[in-house]
């Protein structure tokens, strides 16, 4: 498959290595232009471009920038497409969302009416990208950890669960994108290490305070 990622920090690069890895063709792109990506290319075994490049590459765009960039996303080339979001609210880097203080919202439905036109399924959202490099495991094995996913188009859940599982985890839908707030920052299952039962248990005890 063909990834484009907007965003080339920690996650972007974390989920561009694994992809490239398990078989698959990537595009990382910034704010600043591919040029300031110059070595991470071929460090990585990945091509570079702008956003609107990465937008335009990929079968599907891995959105990994900061809240306050979801704006600034190139909206054209993305209408269709399947996104995966890795986007967390942290209001001190992001500023105050009151929609997101009062829990009226969710990251992915903000990123969602910014981008109405796209496929949205949030994931890797829960894992510091340390872990989701260092922790992956075999299928089968008794303490492989998993990763929730939240997402309204069957492909997308998919295809996101299929990079889980290529990637070391057992992927568990937490439901539709509207429910995503299970597994937002502050969520018992926000970033921490558990099994799929465990997991369960920890959407289903979510509160939204
Ligand atoms: N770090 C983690 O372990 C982790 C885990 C899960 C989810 N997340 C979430 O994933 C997102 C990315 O986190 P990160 O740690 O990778 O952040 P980061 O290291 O600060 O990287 C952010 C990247 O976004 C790019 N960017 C910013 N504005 C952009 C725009 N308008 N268009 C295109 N690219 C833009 C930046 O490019 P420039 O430098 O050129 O501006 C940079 O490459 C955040 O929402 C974060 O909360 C992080």
């Amino acid at each position: 498959m063909k990834i484009g990622i907007i965003g080339a920090g920690f996650v972007g690069r974390a989920i561009a290595k694994l992809a490239i890895r398990s078989g698959h063709q990537v595009m990382l792109s910034n704010s600043r232009g591919p040029q300031t990506l110059f070595s991470l290319g071929p460090m990585i075994g990945c091509e570079t471009g702008t956003a609107t490049d990465a937008a335009r590459f990929g079968d599907m765009v891995i959105i990994a920038v900061p809240l306050t960039a979801i704006g600034q996303l190139p909206k054209e080339p993305l209408q269709g497409k399947q996104v995966i979001d890795a986007v967390n609210y942290y209001p001190d880097r992001d500023g105050i969302v009151e929609v997101l203080e009062a829990r009226q919202t969710t990251t992915s439905e903000l990123l969602a009416s910014y981008l109405p036109a796209a496929k949205i399924t949030k994931a890797f959202n829960a894992i510091p990208m340390t872990q989701l490099e260092s922790d992956g495991l075999p299928s089968g094995s008794p303490e492989r950890r998993a990763l929730p996913l939240a997402g309204d188009d069957a492909q997308g859940k998919d295809i996101a669960s299929s990079l889980y599982e290529a990637f070391g985890f057992d992927a568990l839908d937490a439901g539709p994108l509207a429910e995503g707030w299970r597994f937002e920052r502050g969520m018992p299952a926000y970033c921490v290490r558990m099994t799929k039962d465990q997991l369960k248990t920890a959407l289903n005890s979510a509160e939204r305070r």
